[in-house]
């Protein structure tokens, strides 16, 4: 349930599905997942991107089996202490695997619960008056169901511009009751700052897979392989080490050629 949540934070589910059967086969218990080194769950990762939840899986795995007898804990407050999950992948394994009913609150599900509950766009609402009305609205027969269900509507249907047609709960929405249902278009996002951030987190990827591939390599082989400048390798590498992904010594994080770079242990 962890894994599969952590995988689904920032990819999508029928891209998560392969990935996920795959890495439970290859870590079918949290102590196989602990007892890995890190290198190897990084590269059982390939594909996914955001290679920095395999670091964080990967210590949290260790974590698990240290501090709480190899048991993932059953409270959202302990699992959001564990490295990678925030309140919303807390709440949604809370919910999911022990029935905690605790909702998950993430931008899809905020829209929902703000338009059907208080008939607001989330952007007019309060958060706290968001986060109370998904509080006393969770069914507490099933939470998991009931989490798992108004993401799915959030996703689905409760889009930025909503399908109400295909809406199971239209007809008890506060939004269509006071007639505040936006139509149109959605505005787009706009490129800039996250298309720049968008080619130095490409880099690093590829840098990654790189060295999932080849193992131990350098500064130079990095750079001819991927068309970048040493200083931009270098760059990226830095910010590689900082989250814990690759071993990188002074001569390659100084963009010399021959500095040497493998995946973190
Ligand atoms: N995103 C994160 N967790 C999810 C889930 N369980 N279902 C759908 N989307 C999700």
């Amino acid at each position: 349930m962890l894994v599969s949540e952590v995988m689904l934070q920032q990819t999508q589910a029928v891209r998560v599905t392969p990935h996920y059967l795959r890495f439970l086969r290859r870590f079918p218990t949290v102590d196989a997942l602990a007892s890995a080194p890190r290198s190897e769950v990084v590269r059982a990762w390939a594909g996914l991107g955001y290679n920095r939840r395999a670091v964080a899986l990967s210590e949290t795995a260790r974590v698990v089996v240290r501090d709480h007898g190899g048991s993932v804990p059953a409270d959202p407050e302990r699992l959001q202490q564990l490295p990678g999950v925030g309140p919303y992948t807390a709440a949604a394994v809370a919910s999911f695997a022990f029935g905690a009913a605790v909702p998950a609150m993430d931008t899809n599900v905020r829209r929902v619960v703000a338009r059907a509950r208080l008939g607001l766009e989330a952007g007019e609402a309060d958060a706290g008056d968001v986060r109370e009305a998904a509080r006393s609205w969770t069914d507490r027969r099933d939470p998991g169901a009931w989490n798992q269900a108004i993401m799915d509507i959030g996703r689905e249907v409760c889009r930025p511009v909503p399908r109400c047609g295909s809406c199971p709960i239209a007809e008890t929405c506060a939004a269509r009751r006071a007639g505040r249902v936006p139509v149109g278009r959605p505005p787009r996002r706009k490129a800039g700052a996250d298309a720049f951030e968008g080619s130095s987190r490409q880099l690093r990827g590829r840098i990654v897979a790189v060295l999932r591939e080849c193992g131990r390599t350098s500064v130079s082989a990095i750079a001819t392989r991927l068309d970048a400048s040493p200083g931009r390798v270098a760059e990226a590498l830095a910010a590689l080490r900082a989250d814990g992904l690759v071993a990188a010594g002074p001569a390659a994080l100084d963009g010399r050629p021959g500095g040497r770079v493998a995946l973190a242990r």
